[in-house]
């Protein structure tokens, strides 16, 4: 099993939306046996919170599951148990790696530096804007699959 780790602030509005995103991309590619996905909060503001309702309502917008998304927050063992762990801005990565202990692992990646974007995905907690950062966590979740795909020799 691949195990991925999608982490942001609160794990309430980003971290649980690419955490639907990238389950309902694996479960469309029938990928869902080999990869597990999760997802959790470097802070402890709303561990066992349900997601925003913006990131609740765009996920319906577009008929993807929002079954079993709870906050929690990043421990240093989610460094064992993840193969990926997915930051959502420059903020999360640096404290993903004071939490982990591991600054500057390969493990370790800012979602759209996989992307022709290169820049922190909008927290829409702050900008109201949920539709802008769901292209923008679409297009990175599409985007570690393909690397997901080529470096776990996935078909
Ligand atoms: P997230 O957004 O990191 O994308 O879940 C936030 C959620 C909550 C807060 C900040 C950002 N907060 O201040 O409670």
């Amino acid at each position: 099993m691949i195990n991925v780790l999608f982490v942001c602030l609160g794990n309430i509005c980003r971290s649980p939306m690419a955490e639907g995103v990238f389950r309902d991309l694996l479960k469309k590619e029938n990928l869902s046996s080999k990869v597990n996905v999760d997802s959790a909060a470097t802070s402890s503001w709303h561990i066992g919170s349900p997601p925003h309702k913006g990131t609740l309502a765009i996920l319906k917008k577009y008929n993807i599951s929002a079954q079993g998304l709870v906050g929690r927050q990043l421990t240093k063992e989610d460094f064992e148990t993840f193969d990926y762990i997915i930051g959502m801005d420059e903020s999360n990565v640096q404290n993903i790696y004071l939490i982990t202990g591991k600054p500057k692992h390969p493990k370790i990646i800012r979602l759209l530096d996989l992307t022709q974007h290169n820049k922190d995905v909008p927290d829409p907690y702050y900008t109201g804007d949920f539709e802008e950062t769901y292209q923008l966590v679409s297009e990175g979740c599409q985007a570690l699959l393909e690397k997901i795909r080529h470096e776990q020799n996935l078909r």
